[in-house]
């Protein structure tokens, strides 16, 4: 393998997500095709590099390294023996291996970990081997795997405490035609690394990221979350006006660690000049006013020690208000008002949430004029109480709980 090598590349995103990485990938000038799950190309390191740097909304950039079809164990060692891991792992190093397995005659998710396991340690040699099923897909937050790809995470779920700490490869086989894929990510590209404190219910880095952009909010008119919690919006609201690449955000704009890093194959001076171009194109600061608001000061301290973590403090005005208090903090154009209201399917009794949900509408309607309004909402019927005109901009899942996507065109 060498830089110049166009193989399979995919970026893995929550169901509903498929469009805003493809439009993502063709920002760094990457065409997609985009899959159940995520978005494959053939690309060359330079684009796998750039695609774990920037985007916002994948949970992960795989390479696939084999694909073949195999009714039995036979013919499926046939094809593994073939398959080349020395690029992708040192002698000696750990290696994850996570099996999933649906319709296919090979179905037994241990008994096919077992002898990848097996082939790796011959190849490579001496190979501690952890072998990682189906469970460690739902630890990653593959709550939505069934719709998903099943090649990792849906980025739908809470995240893990157990994310690979060796070398991850995830096989996967559907229909009987097995894939298998390298992860080049790592810790799950979710985890931008700022994000250490938390008040109730976060919303995932790369969901948050992926709605406002699939809003069309690209940091040129001011933004505002009234019930920001600890921040989420916001922060990765700034790190898009600010050009920040999500793959640097923090204090310094120092890169997080990448699974491809330890790769023999790796190329630290490609990577570093990629870093390089990503810190030159950060904006001193975010054109317009973001804004974050909430009941609740404990989520405030959070979500302001959050953004220094982020390195985006001085961009956003967080404040402890009521959602009926909250106005523009920018009179000089309309923006977007974004919010992830709690779920009435998550405490049961609707009624405190219908109240929220209409102060909300008449909030939108009597103080931000011309503003859009994007909105994460389960399927409890809730939206009808906001009285404002709104559109399925996708759906997807969010902890479990399968929720939509809704966008206002501009209030009267
Ligand atoms: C689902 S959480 C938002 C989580 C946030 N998106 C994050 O990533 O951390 C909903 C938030 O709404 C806040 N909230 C609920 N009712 C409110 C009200 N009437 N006024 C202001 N905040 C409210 C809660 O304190 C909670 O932080």
């Amino acid at each position: 393998m060498t830089a110049t090598n166009r193989v399979e590349r995919f970026a893995v995103c929550a169901p509903g997500f498929e469009p805003v990485v493809a439009a993502e990938l063709a920002a760094l000038g990457i065409t997609g095709k985009v899959e159940a799950g995520g978005v494959s190309w053939m690309g060359v390191d330079r684009e796998f590099y750039a695609a774990n740097l920037h985007l916002r909304s994948a949970g992960r950039v795989l390479t696939r390294i084999a694909r073949f079809r195999a009714r039995s164990f036979m013919e499926m060692e046939r094809h593994v023996r073939k398959i080349n891991w020395t690029p992708y792992i040192e002698p000696g190093a750990t290696v994850d291996l996570r099996v999933s397995s649906r319709k296919s005659r090979l179905y037994h998710e241990g008994a096919i970990a077992e002898r990848f396991a097996r082939f790796i340690s011959e190849e490579v040699g001496g190979v501690a081997t952890t072998l990682r099923g189906r469970e460690a897909e739902e630890e990653d937050g593959g709550e939505d795997a069934g719709s998903g790809s099943g090649e990792g995470d849906s980025g739908a779920g809470r995240g893990s405490a157990t994310d690979s700490a060796g070398q991850l490869f995830v096989i996967r086989f559907s229909r009987d035609e097995c894939t298998v894929s390298v992860d080049g990510s790592g810790d799950l590209l979710h985890r931008r690394g700022y994000r250490q404190a938390i008040a109730k219910a976060p919303l995932r880095e790369t969901l948050a990221a992926g709605i406002l952009l699939a809003a069309g909010w690209d940091g040129s008119t001011p933004l505002l979350d009234p019930l920001c919690g600890s921040g989420t919006f916001p922060i990765e609201g700034a790190l898009i006006a600010r050009h920040i690449a999500p793959g640097i955000a923090n204090h310094d704009f120092a890169p997080r660690p990448n699974a491809f890093s330890r790769w023999p194959t790796f190329q630290p001076e490609l990577w570093e000049r990629l870093v390089r171009e990503a810190q030159a194109e950060v904006r001193e600061r975010a054109p317009h006013s973001i804004a974050g608001s909430d009941r609740d000061t404990g989520a405030i301290t959070a979500a302001h020690a959050n953004a220094t973590r982020a390195g985006v403090e001085g961009d956003i005005s967080f404040d402890v208000r009521a959602l009926s208090a909250a106005r523009p903090t920018d009179n000089s154009t309309p923006g977007l008002i974004v919010a992830n209201p709690p779920y009435g399917v998550r405490i049961g009794d609707t009624r405190p949430l219908r109240n929220l949900y209409a102060s909300f509408g008449s909030l939108v309607r009597d103080h931000f004029p011309g503003w859009t309004v994007a909105m994460i909402v389960a399927n409890d019927g809730l939206e009808r109480f906001l009285e404002l005109p709104l559109e399925e901009l996708l759906r997807t899942g969010n902890g479990g709980i399968p929720v939509r996507v809704l966008r206002s065109p501009e209030v009267a």
